[in-house]
């Protein structure tokens, strides 16, 4: 976490709790290592990990494209000014509205399924998503190139849907593989591109071979590009990548306010925030770093319990903190990536508000409001 401690204090007075804020000077510096690493790829920000049209409007003016998986982040991808080849339509199942967006937008598809070939619009751009059939070292939710998956077409299959596209006027761009998320263990990438690199005989030189995302935090990125740019390089292709929460984790912060302690079995400090403003934890056992904003000796430790009426409404477990307080402020990090975007109105709870960082940039405001905190009725607008 960069932002100075004072500065958090600040935006929980001036903005509330619970509240996401996010450090501007680490967003920067999180494309600039992509770029680094990956040199003259094209970059995709996969937006589910963080959707908020701020950061969109920052990444757009940084020259960077968009993944979209529903016709809501088409529609973001179109109000912050992106079009054509800066958007691709990806997801398992795209409905009639996400073909015509994307016709509309003059975006490049990625063919999740044979049939889909008949359901692009006339003379579409398309990348063939392929799936190598690999275990990947991370949640199983999070493994999305495993055998079992609903993702992707079999390498079998790859060069003949491909063909298909051809034979149907369509833009055969080239292949696509996303093997998963959080992945920890680079040598997953290296399998996985080493698997499409068998295709090249059959599929003979192509465009575009698009990477996907999924690299974890601590990833070696630039083992990682190698490995995508040999791969690239075997069809003749340029390269695309698609990160999403390597862009803007790191960079987000979730701050919440102590409401009391409790003893039970354990020690519980209760929070203003929980599953439904951070679900990571409780949905795949994620363990996100906990920083008190107070002093004193640790006292022992704390499971960082939310306001739910739910046994598993945890942040994190096993936590060593000074005596909390109420009123006190914790700061869960690497909170930036599928925080904010996973947060729910479960309870009727309003989701939080959420901050830029930007020391200096507004005449002396350190602090940037990029999302208005929902009321009650914001929550139930739409009911009837
Ligand atoms: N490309 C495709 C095709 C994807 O499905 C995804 C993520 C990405 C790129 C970006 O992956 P990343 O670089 O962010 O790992 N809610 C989960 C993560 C789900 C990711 C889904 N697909 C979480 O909170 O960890």
């Amino acid at each position: 976490m960069t932002i100075p401690p004072a500065a958090l204090q600040t935006a929980a007075e001036r903005f509330g709790t619970p509240l996401y804020v996010y450090d501007a000077a680490e967003l920067d510096a999180a494309l600039l290592r992509v770029r680094a690493a990956f040199g003259a790829a094209r970059v995709y920000y996969a937006m589910k990990a963080n959707p908020n049209l701020t950061l969109l409007r920052r990444l757009h003016a940084a020259g960077v494209g968009f993944e979209c998986v529903s016709p809501g982040e088409l529609a973001r991808a179109e109000v912050v000014g992106a079009s054509g080849a800066q958007i691709l339509v990806n997801g398992p199942a795209k409905s009639d509205a996400e073909y015509a967006a994307g016709a509309r937008l003059g975006a490049t598809f990625i063919v999740d399924r044979e049939e889909e070939v008949a359901l692009l619009p006339p003379q579409s751009q398309a990348l063939v998503r392929v799936n190598p059939a690999l275990a990947v070292s991370t949640h199983d939710h999070l493994a999305t190139g495993a055998a079992g998956s609903k993702f992707g077409i079999t390498l079998q299959q790859a060069p003949r849907v491909l063909e298909a596209l051809r034979a149907a006027g369509h833009t055969a761009l080239g292949l696509h593989v996303h093997i998963g998320s959080a992945i920890r263990d680079a040598h997953d990438f290296t399998a996985a591109f080493g698997r499409l690199s068998e295709l090249r005989e059959e599929t003979g030189p192509l465009a575009v071979l698009d990477a996907g995302g999924g690299w974890g935090l601590d990833a070696d990125l630039h083992g990682i590009a190698r490995e995508a740019w040999a791969a690239a390089t075997a069809f003749g292709a340029e390269l695309w990548v698609e990160p999403g929460r390597y862009l803007v984790a790191r960079a987000g912060t979730l701050l919440t306010r102590v409401v009391g302690t409790k003893r039970t079995g354990r020690n519980f400090c209760l929070v203003d925030a929980g599953m439904t403003e951070l679900l990571r934890p409780m949905l795949y056992g994620a363990a996100h770093p906990v920083t008190p904003l107070w002093d004193g000796p640790e006292t022992a430790d704390w499971d960082i319990a939310g306001p739910a009426c739910e046994s598993g409404d945890l942040l994190a477990r096993d936590i060593s903190l000074p005596q909390p307080r109420r009123g006190e402020l914790l700061a869960i990090g690497e909170a930036g990536a599928y925080g904010a975007a996973m947060s729910s109105t479960y309870l009727t709870r309003s989701r939080p508000a959420e901050a830029l960082y930007e020391p200096g940039r507004h005449s002396g405001a350190d602090w940037t409001p990029i999302r208005r905190r929902e009321t009650p009725q914001d929550v139930w607008a739409a009911e009837i």
